[in-house]
């Protein structure tokens, strides 16, 4: 009976034991790593999914971009296209400080109007000038500025002429 020899018995132990179970990662940082591979492959996989086809083309950016935003119609005519049916004001705009302001900051996006004149232009309100004029330190010192509260009047163009700012109100 006593030949058979006892599994666990402290020689039994000392003699095989560490042989037999070899090197094995213990079961935590198995699932770590199994983690870690998870979260970059998942990663990846949505980076290539998700990433746009133009992407990088030309930069860090999405290269159709561009081509998207040139297909846009554009709203705004320029000065150029006013001239066709009010070369008066056109004129008159011209010889004054406002000669550099195009008509579309003060008239808005006018577009739609100079191909059909039967659509009416924006209607204007009485805070355009104001945006450009209100006085403000980040404004240049020579640019023309008002404290609105303490000018003359609200309606600017009771006083002022808009295309020819310059005329002494
Ligand atoms: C094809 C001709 C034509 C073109 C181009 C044109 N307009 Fe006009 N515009 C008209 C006509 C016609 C009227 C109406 C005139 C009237 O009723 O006295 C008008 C009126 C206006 C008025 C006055 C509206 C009002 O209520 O009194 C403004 C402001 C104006 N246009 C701005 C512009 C601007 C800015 C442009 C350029 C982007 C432009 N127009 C291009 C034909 C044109
Ligand atoms: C600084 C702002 C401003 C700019 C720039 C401007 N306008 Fe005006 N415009 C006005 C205002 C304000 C009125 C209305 C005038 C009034 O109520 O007495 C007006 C009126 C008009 C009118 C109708 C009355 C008139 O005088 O014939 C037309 C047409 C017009 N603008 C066209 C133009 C065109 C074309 C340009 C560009 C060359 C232009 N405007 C640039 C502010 C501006
Ligand atoms: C988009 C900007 C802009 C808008 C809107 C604008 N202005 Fe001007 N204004 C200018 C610029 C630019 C000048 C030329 C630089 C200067 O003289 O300060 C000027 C000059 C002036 C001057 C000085 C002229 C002089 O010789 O003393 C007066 C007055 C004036 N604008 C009145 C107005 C009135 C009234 C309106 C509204 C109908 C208006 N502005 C709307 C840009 C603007
Ligand atoms: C009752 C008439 C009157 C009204 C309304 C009026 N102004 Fe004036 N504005 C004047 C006179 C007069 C001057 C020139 C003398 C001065 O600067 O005090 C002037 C000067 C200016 C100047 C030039 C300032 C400088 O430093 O040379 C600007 C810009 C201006 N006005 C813009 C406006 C704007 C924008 C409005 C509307 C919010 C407006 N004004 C309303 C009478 C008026």
């Amino acid at each position: 009976m006593n030949d058979c020899p006892n599994p666990d018995s402290p020689a039994a132990a000392a003699g095989q034991g560490p042989a037999r179970r070899g090197f094995r990662l213990p079961a935590q940082l198995v699932r770590l790593v199994l983690l870690t591979v998870g979260i970059v492959v998942s990663y990846l996989a949505a980076r290539y999914v998700l990433t746009p086809v133009s992407f990088g083309q030309y930069g860090w950016y999405r290269g159709n971009a561009l081509a998207e935003i040139a297909a846009r119609e554009p709203v705004y005519a320029g000065k150029a296209a006013c001239d066709e049916c009010h070369s008066e004001v056109l004129e008159k705009i011209a010889k004054g400080e406002h000669q550099t302001v195009s008509c579309e900051s003060c008239h808005g996006v006018s577009r739609a109007h100079a191909e059909d004149p039967d659509v009416k232009p924006v209607k204007l309100t009485g805070s355009h000038c104001i945006r450009c004029h209100e006085a403000n330190p980040s404004r240049p010192a020579w640019f023309h500025q008002i404290k609105v509260r303490e000018h003359y009047g609200e309606r600017c163009t009771d006083c002022h002429k808009p295309h020819q700012p310059n005329e002494v109100p």
